[in-house]
């Protein structure tokens, strides 16, 4: 399936480190390119359009220290996402800030992609959009984008209630263009299982948000290594858009989401870092069954890639009945 030529072997995993609204930092997404993941993060994360402009040289210089360092290493490319949504006023400067950069990867969510993806192909980059069904899919693919983000329930963040193997079986009906699968996916033999799918690569963000590199403080990595998954609140009261949280960041502040009136989708919580929505309240996906460490980025991606590998290595089952050759 269609691989966009900008990442072609470039990767040392079919992956890509999702972003992550106050965690995907420049320490994660600098690790994650080294370590042959794509890294992206949040155009909000920067408190300002001023520091999207040097986070974007800071990582820009890494990573050219980096190739000069060592020519022949997997580097991947790096990704900014960029919140579409008309009450997003870091929108238009912000855009105007990756196109000054060539940002090579822009991950769309919250809007119609139209205007980045005329904005992007116009210096070579390519652009993918985060879709949580396929009527939204659909709608995505009119605006000419390199490649479908399908995140399945499960996820950490806004999370559809589709399981990830139908969503992703259901836009491969209609879509053959490059297509990303995400929801729960911690370790190299769910990547093989996502390709087996169909997806061309995955979508990864729980599993990378307990690192050594991640932005998130000690206590909320704790929490994901402590909590089960019935530890998780699968919520549209505290946004207006269902996501999942972790249940005991919320006990702290003695919220009971059972109790919540409905609330209107509130895209100002993801661009205001004083919020305690995201702040305070940790949001992370079903991943949490499998993660029980805090490795940093390289020594996970080592991880994933050997079993990668051995996934790659499965042949069919034992339960096949062997042809009769008469
Ligand atoms: C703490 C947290 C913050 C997130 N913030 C954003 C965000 O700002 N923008 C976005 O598009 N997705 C965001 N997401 C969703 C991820 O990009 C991705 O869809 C999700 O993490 C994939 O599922 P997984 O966490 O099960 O791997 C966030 C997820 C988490 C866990």
């Amino acid at each position: 399936m269609p691989l966009p030529a900008l990442l072609q072997h470039a990767l040392s995993i079919p992956a890509i480190g999702s972003p992550m609204f106050l965690v995907s930092f420049p320490p994660l997404v600098i690790a994650q390119c080294k370590a042959g993941v794509v890294g992206t993060f949040p155009h909000v994360n920067a408190r300002s359009t001023e520091q999207l402009d040097q986070w974007l040289t800071l990582i820009e210089d890494e990573l050219a220290r980096y190739r000069a360092d060592k020519p022949q290493a997997a580097l991947a490319p790096h990704g900014v996402n960029l919140i579409v949504h008309r009450t997003n006023p870091r929108f238009e400067p912000d855009l105007a800030m990756v196109v000054k950069h060539r940002v090579p990867v822009v991950i769309t969510c919250l809007g119609h992609p139209g205007k980045v993806v005329e904005a992007v192909h116009a210096y070579g980059g390519i652009v993918f959009c985060d879709v949580t069904s396929a009527a939204h899919a659909r709608k995505s693919m009119d605006a000419g984008v390199d490649g479908l983000i399908c995140v399945g329930s499960g996820a950490g963040g806004h999370a559809s209630s589709q399981s990830a193997f139908s969503l992703v079986r259901e836009i491969r009906e209609f879509w053959s263009g490059c297509l990303i699968l995400g929801g729960g996916i911690n370790d190299g033999h769910q990547i093989r299982a996502a390709e087996a799918l169909g997806a061309d690569l995955v979508y990864m963000g729980t599993r990378f948000l307990a690192t050594q590199e991640s932005n998130a403080q000690d206590e909320f990595k704790q929490m994901v290594l402590d909590c089960n998954v019935s530890d998780l609140v699968y919520t549209d009261r505290l946004s207006g858009v269902h996501a999942n949280f972790l249940k005991p960041s919320l006990d702290r502040f003695g919220i009971d989401v059972a109790t919540l009136p409905p609330k209107a989708p509130d895209m100002s919580s993801l661009t205001d870092t004083s919020a305690k929505l995201w702040k305070d309240l940790w949001s992370a996906g079903q991943g949490i069954a499998t993660i029980h460490d805090l490795p940093s980025v390289s020594e996970l991606v080592d991880r994933l890639t050997a079993q990668y590998d051995s996934a790659c290595r499965l042949g069919r089952s034992a339960a096949i009945r062997p042809a009769v050759t008469p």
